[in-house]
């Protein structure tokens, strides 16, 4: 039996910020439209040098510092991204370049907004097999580039960031500890959230301009729908095979894409409203990034205690979702 422990926790926000009132000079919208609609701000955009593996480096050495440990101990590098530099090298083995390190397994993982849970899973298979690695998992996203910025029903929404943790095992007292977690994904819904330029499906010629496919398309109104019901029920699935019930929650930390998401499944898994951790004001929905980037925060600002058992949950295109119990 082998104990998940997360040993550092890092993040990064890029250092420019768009607030709801600079948007409002580039599409047809109003800070009021989107606060009382989303609960957003404000996001971090990326500088024009800035891709997705310097905010990973950056969140990387942050969780590196949290753990104690060297950037040579790592094992494994798994980076959660729809938005790495490039489709080759992949972002992790980018990652491990900036690090100056070389030798470790690298791999990205796709699970759009889902992709923290499902490279923290991927990582808990690796340690199954071999118990002794230590585990970058590291997700970061540059969506300001993947957004068409003239369609305002989906470019106030988004943000860019980068969220760690380093897992490795350890021994039943140590913490925090990854309890169990559970994925799931629907591709029959895919049609409603793509971004589909880049992919083989779409043929690019050489000095064509690219057009809608190429950014974030969304059914928004479906979408939050599948977001709140299939957030909550995992919710309740992974509770009930622990034999747990939404009252030994302490802290509820559910992706940050909307605001109102955040509260009707707060409501649904009758988790009161102080329980829940919502940091959306500030970043935005920043897809994998999103769940690492609050859980750093929430530990760090002293929201997550000592012997909380914390309750994760995302849901992204796919669609694909997911829940992991974590226990301070
Ligand atoms: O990360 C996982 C994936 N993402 C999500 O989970 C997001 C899920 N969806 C949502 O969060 C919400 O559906 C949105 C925030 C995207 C939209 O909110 P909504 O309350 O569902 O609005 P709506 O799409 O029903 O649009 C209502 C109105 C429309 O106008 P009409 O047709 O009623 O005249 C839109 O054109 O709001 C209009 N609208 C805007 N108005 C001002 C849409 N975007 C904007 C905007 N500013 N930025």
């Amino acid at each position: 039996m082998i104990n998940f422990i997360i040993r550092g926790f890092g993040r990064y926000a890029p250092e420019k910020v768009l607030t709801n009132t600079d948007l409002e000079k580039i599409v047809d919208t109003s800070d009021e439209w989107i606060t009382t609609r989303t609960g957003i701000k404000e996001r971090h955009v990326v500088a024009d040098d800035q891709a997705a593996s310097d905010m990973a480096f950056e969140s990387a050495k942050m969780a590196l510092a949290d753990a104690g440990m060297d950037a040579s101990e790592l094992t494994h590098i798994v980076c959660g991204t729809f938005t790495p530099d490039s489709m080759i090298p992949s972002c992790a083995c980018i990652v491990q370049e900036k690090l100056g390190i070389s030798g470790q397994a690298c791999v990205d993982v796709q699970a759009a907004c889902s992709g923290f849970l499902y490279a923290l899973q991927t990582a808990r298979g690796y340690l199954m097999l071999e118990p002794d690695a230590k585990i970058l998992v590291v997700t970061s996203e540059v969506i300001s580039r993947r957004v068409n910025w003239e369609d305002r029903t989906t470019c106030v929404l988004f943000g860019d960031a980068s969220g760690a943790v380093i897992l490795t095992s350890g021994t039943e007292e140590e913490s925090p500890r990854v309890l169990d977690s559970m994925l799931a994904a629907d591709g029959k819904l895919g049609n409603l959230l793509t971004v589909h330029g880049g992919g083989s499906a779409y043929t690019y010629k050489l000095g064509e301009p690219v057009g809608e496919e190429f950014f974030v398309q969304m059914a928004g109104r479906d979408v939050f729908k599948h977001a709140v019901r299939s957030m909550s029920s995992i919710c309740n699935d992974l509770l009930e095979r622990n034999g747990l019930t939404t009252t030994d929650v302490d802290v509820l930390l559910p992706h940050q894409a909307n605001y109102r998401i955040i509260d009707a499944v707060g409501r649904k898994l009758e988790i009161p409203e102080e329980k829940v951790f919502c940091n959306i004001h500030k970043y935005g929905n920043t897809s994998a990034a999103s769940v690492p980037l609050a859980l750093s925060e929430a530990v760090e600002s002293g929201f997550i205690k000592d012997g909380d058992l914390v309750l994760l949950t995302t849901f992204g295109g796919g669609f694909t979702w997911g829940a992991t119990l974590v226990q301070f």
